[in-house]
């Protein structure tokens, strides 16, 4: 089984509570099936850069015109998604490792997203839409966060988004391990709350690692 690990967050790993429970899940992941093959993707090493309008015209030529041939600039303004979206297309399970940043994703996740998740690599399109060519069985969120979001918060700008991008491409599987109430001036019961997410986090890669 292929996990692909997704980082985006700048804080290393003694400071940021997302990574802490990158760090829980990963350990039960392999203690329970040391046959897993984790491919680690730290996005602030290799940076994801802006897709540009050659890089749109290359990602979605081919969809208009089945005879486009791209031009050398567009080639290379898809030179990153070339070069990093087949990790994510031989990926059986997606985690993403993040902090909350107003209310949503760290916008180099966006970045990523809008260089990977593309026709010719994660799905083509057909008369009826989307096709998807990949083997994506789900995605692992862990998260952490200083609120509290309820369930169905309007100010949750993170999983409604990543529920509808994953959607998109037929994977409906997201599973969430959310450290949140993290500031501790604010949240007496911060510590408890990180344990919580820890735990869930050890049962999601519990069931991930039963999967063949
Ligand atoms: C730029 C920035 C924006 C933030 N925005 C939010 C926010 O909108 N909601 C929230 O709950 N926490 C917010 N936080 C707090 C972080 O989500 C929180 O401290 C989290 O635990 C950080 O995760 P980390 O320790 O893995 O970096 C923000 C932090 C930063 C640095």
């Amino acid at each position: 089984m292929n996990v692909l690990h997704v980082i985006a967050n700048p804080r290393p790993a003694e400071t940021s509570k997302s990574k802490k429970l990158a760090l829980e899940f990963f350990t039960t992941l392999t203690e329970k099936n040391p046959d897993v093959l984790v491919n680690n993707v730290d996005l602030y090493q290799n940076k994801p850069p802006f897709v540009t309008v050659e890089a749109l015209n290359y990602f979605w030529g081919p969809v208009a015109d089945p005879a486009y041939n791209p031009a050398k600039a567009e080639e290379t303004a898809a030179n990153y998604s070339n070069n990093n979206a087949q990790a994510l297309v031989d990926a059986d399970v997606l985690v993403l490792t993040l902090p909350v940043w107003l209310n949503s994703m760290p916008s180099i996740l966006k970045a990523w997203i809008d260089q990977v998740i593309v026709p010719g690599k994660m799905f083509n399109m057909g008369p009826e839409g989307v096709v998807p060519t990949h083997h994506l069985r789900t995605v692992v969120l862990l998260v952490s966060s200083d609120e509290i979001y309820k369930e169905g918060d309007v100010l949750d700008g993170l999983t409604p988004a990543l529920r509808a991008i994953f959607g998109y491409i037929g994977v409906d599987d997201i599973q969430i391990a959310w450290a949140d109430g993290q500031d501790s001036v604010r949240h007496f019961d911060s510590a408890e709350r990180f344990e919580m997410a820890a735990e869930a986090a050890r049962e999601i890669a519990e069931e991930i690692a039963e999967l063949s």
